[in-house]
């Protein structure tokens, strides 16, 4: 989250006054408008908002009908969410390797499809756009559904196109460390109309049935879901946060531009697949080895190896790679005779943990000054001569 205040404050205010905290209650409300406006900035024809990013991605699984026996290809790095999300609806999580650009690699996808696979799940994180073109390419060949996980990159694109908005679905977290945030919160969009009405049931699959009619324009039969609902607080605060997102990318954006001027080309920048389209929220340097990027990062504040964060990496998955994927037993999709168990272990993706150990991270943020970027660009500089 970057920016919050006096906007947020009042949209905050306006509903407690309305009296009016509950999603549905006849009339447009919050919600209503925000997904409104969510689907104009985002040129998409349905979106759900909902408590949470791994409730858009799970409820979106629901949508393209996967279930026990499917397989789900997701990236070696990004939050546990990704792959739990699978799990949550039954599937098995196939992880693929990523590439330079620490995004995805298409190639690994490719070696990674199996007769089961169903869905090929990119993650655009921290702002950087994955290689849409050639993801889509491939699940167009071989028949596969894309649901972009865009958690942690709302603003950015990709070829000109918002992330999130290209494959058959896409996923958005609202939660205290995302760009545009109300604490929690997330968003599910899609061009598919069966996809939403599925999404829409099954992430409120009480309210949906009993209120606000949501349901006379319907041709799916209802069935059993879990609560996922948003609340009109949450909405209220999004609309606000929304409203900034476009300065806040700028802001980003030029900051980053900014720094990167000043670090020269003594500062070795990842390669980007579309270097336009990134939030800019963050700035990745690449090292010949994994001592360089330890010893950068123990001298330069804030920066971090991907490597080390306990828990973007597929090896720290723990409840994933010991496949404890449910309390009980019988709706554990690892124990499910459906599924074909993959073989898991911690350097089974050896190219990822050599790339993430090798590079280092640091945030860039909209509202530094000419003054704050001059004394972050000598740190770094100072950093890098070691
Ligand atoms: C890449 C990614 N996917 C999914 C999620 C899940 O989002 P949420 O915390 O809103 O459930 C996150 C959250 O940090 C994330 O970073």
């Amino acid at each position: 989250m970057y920016r919050i205040g006096q906007e947020e404050k009042d949209a905050v205010a306006r509903v407690i006054d309305s009296r009016e905290l509950f999603k549905v209650n006849g009339g447009p409300q919050e919600t209503y408008h925000f997904e409104e406006e969510l689907k104009a900035y985002f040129h998409t024809e349905n979106t759900i908002l909902m408590t949470s990013g791994q409730a858009a991605l799970t409820s979106a699984l629901i949508g393209m009908g996967v279930g026990p026996g499917d397989e789900v290809i997701v990236p070696a790095y990004t939050y546990i969410a990704t792959a739990m999300a699978v799990v949550a609806v039954g599937a098995m999580p196939v992880i693929a390797e990523i590439d330079d650009t620490l995004m995805i690699d298409p190639i690994d996808i490719e070696r990674k499809i199996s007769d089961r696979t169903k869905v090929i799940l990119p993650v655009h994180m921290q702002g950087y756009p994955c290689n849409m073109d050639a993801i889509m390419a491939i699940a167009k060949k071989h028949n596969l559904l894309v649901l972009e996980d865009a958690c942690q990159a709302a603003g950015s694109s990709f070829g000109g196109k918002f992330v999130g908005t290209i494959g058959n679905a896409g996923a958005f977290s609202f939660n205290f460390f995302k760009i545009i945030s109300a604490g929690e919160g997330g968003a599910l969009l899609t061009n598919d109309r069966t996809l939403f009405e599925r999404a829409l049931i099954y992430h409120d699959s009480s309210a949906i049935a009993y209120f606000g009619n949501q349901l006379d324009s319907f041709s799916t039969t209802p069935f059993c879901g879990v609560e996922y609902r948003t609340n009109e607080i949450t909405a209220a605060i999004l609309r606000e946060q929304l409203k900034k997102l476009d300065g806040i990318v700028h802001d980003l954006r030029k900051n980053k531009k900014l720094l990167c001027q000043a670090l020269g080309d003594k500062a070795r920048l990842i390669p980007s697949n579309d270097p336009n389209g990134e939030s800019a929220m963050n700035c990745t340097l690449r090292f010949d080895s994994a001592e360089e990027a330890d010893r950068f990062v123990k001298t330069v504040s804030g920066a971090t190896v991907p490597i080390n964060t306990g828990k973007h990496v597929y090896s720290n998955w723990d409840v994933i790679m010991e496949k404890r994927g449910a309390f009980h037993p019988a709706m554990d999709p690892f124990r499910m005779a459906a599924n074909r168990v993959p073989d898991y272990a911690p350097d089974m993706c050896p190219k990822t943990l050599d790339i993430l150990s090798r590079c280092a991270h640091f945030g860039i943020n909209p509202d530094w000054t000419e003054a704050d970027i001059e004394a972050r660009a000598k740190e770094i500089l100072r950093g890098l001569k070691g």
